[in-house]
């Protein structure tokens, strides 16, 4: 009986992976908050919070017009990824191709490969060392990386079988509640996006992979999306997972096909 059982839920959910349509997810995506903030544009997503909190969008922009805090660094990441020869590796020699092409799903690890994962694994193969996921050098080379890609489109491809079920799975991640607080990614940033939750307005998952990595006051500094991740896991009481484990590269996946289409952006200032 059990063995039936699996057999049924395998099928059902190979079912839904065949179905599995990045356009018509997205469309659904952006006709929610279309219904939500009816006079925002679309473009306007990339700035987060800042898109629906017009007192906070002024201290945005006033911070943007000076020198963000975060230029030094986004300098120093450019340095450092000569330094550390990573315009050598194939994945990372072309920084605008490399911000557009992660993540990526590999057919032959049958994995997703985003953007930190390869500037990890080619700063290992140039210098022997390792890196760490969260924040400092990766977050520091990965924002220049993004930087020269910005005003380019977020262009997510899911198209084998393999790279759907790797979607589906993230989706999938992202729509489940968990932790304490028995919450889901969509809980706050799909269905109450643009209210309050204790002092915060909860920004819309649309756009969310914009501008990352981000500078955040709070940290005194820049960190990766997986760090972002990981504070908001933390957030509900959830385990907050290592960066660039599989289920999170699998989320990334689902989160930045969302916004396919919309501009990468250098403003990465976020409180
Ligand atoms: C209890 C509500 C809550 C839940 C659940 C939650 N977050 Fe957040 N999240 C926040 C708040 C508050 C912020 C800071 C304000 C903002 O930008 O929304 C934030 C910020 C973010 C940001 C940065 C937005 C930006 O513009 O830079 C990302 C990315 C993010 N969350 C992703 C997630 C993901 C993925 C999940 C699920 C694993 C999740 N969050 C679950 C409350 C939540």
């Amino acid at each position: 009986m059990k063995k039936i059982i699996t057999t049924m839920a395998c099928l059902g959910f190979l079912v839904s992976v065949a179905l599995a349509d990045v356009k018509s997810d997205q469309k659904a995506f952006i006709n929610h908050f279309k219904t939500i903030f009816p006079s925002v544009e679309l473009a306007d997503y990339t700035n987060g919070v800042y898109m629906i909190d017009q007192d906070s969008r002024e201290q945005f922009e006033e911070i943007l017009d000076g020198i963000p805090p975060y230029e030094e660094a986004v300098e120093d990441g450019g340095k450092e990824y000569l330094k550390f020869g990573l315009n050598k590796c194939v994945s990372l020699k072309d920084p605008v191709a490399a911000r557009i092409q992660h993540p990526y799903f590999n057919e032959a690890t049958q994995q997703v490969v985003t953007l930190e994962t390869a500037i990890k694994n080619c700063y290992q193969n140039q210098t022997g060392n390792k890196l760490s996921y969260n924040k400092g050098k990766i977050a520091r080379i990965s924002a220049w990386i993004s930087d020269q890609a910005a005003g380019q489109k977020i262009n997510v491809k899911v198209e084998s079988f393999g790279a759907k079920v790797a979607y589906e799975k993230g989706k999938i991640f992202f729509y489940a509640k968990r932790g304490q607080f028995n919450m889901s990614c969509a809980d706050c940033h799909v269905y109450n996006a643009g209210k309050k939750a204790r002092a915060d307005i909860l920004s819309p998952a649309l756009g969310h992979t914009t501008h990352i990595p981000m500078y955040r006051v709070k940290w005194t500094g820049m960190g990766t999306l997986h760090r972002r991740y990981s504070s908001c896991l933390k957030n509900i009481r959830a385990n907050p997972l290592k960066p660039q484990t599989e289920a999170l590269r699998n989320m990334e996946f689902f989160h930045q096909a969302m916004s396919n289409g919309l501009k990468i952006t250098a403003d990465r200032y976020r409180k």
